[in-house]
């Protein structure tokens, strides 16, 4: 991890790059599968009390878990992110999500879609041979059709 940073530094010559906020809430990748915030049951969209929504995924070789994650517009949404192997990216292409997502740290962005729409994500950090295959979607609805819409669904939208 050390070295990880130290070439940052040397890389970027931008010292606050070693230190982004969203990096900074450690978490052990070995152990995500057995329970707590990114067991399998809490991934996806989830609403907050404050009508806010809370997207979990997991990124590995080759996939972000969920793959399709289904959102409202017009609605606060905070992603939490982490990693279970390699460092991968996230990028929300027109949107101000773009955030690595290092093994052993949660990234955590936030962003707000003002029209609903589909929004294919890549992945931004290369990270081995499936790296180009590596995509995942976010359906923005409508507030009122995500408030209709089921658990299930906000986790597995149906591919387009
Ligand atoms: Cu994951 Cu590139």
């Amino acid at each position: 991890m050390l070295g990880f940073m130290m070439a940052i530094v040397v890389g970027s010559g931008i010292v606050n790059a070693i230190h982004p906020p969203s990096n900074v809430e450690p978490i052990d990748p070995t152990t995500l599968h057995l329970g707590g915030e990114f067991a399998e049951s809490n991934l996806g969209a989830i609403r907050e009390a404050d009508g806010s929504l809370t997207v979990r995924m997991v990124a590995d070789q080759y996939a972000f878990v969920p793959d399709c994650v289904e959102i409202a517009a017009d609605t606060p949404i905070k992603f939490r992110l982490t990693s279970i192997d390699v460092v991968h990216g996230f990028l929300l292409p027109a949107t101000n999500v773009n955030t690595m997502v290092v093994p052993g740290f949660v990234a955590e962005v936030r962003t707000r879609f003002e029209r609903p729409g589909v929004y294919r994500m890549p992945c931004n950090e290369f990270c081995g041979p499936g790296h180009h295959g590596m995509w995942a979607r976010v359906n923005v609805v409508p507030k009122e059709q995500f408030g209709a819409s089921t658990p299930a669904r906000r986790t597995a939208c149906a591919q387009q």
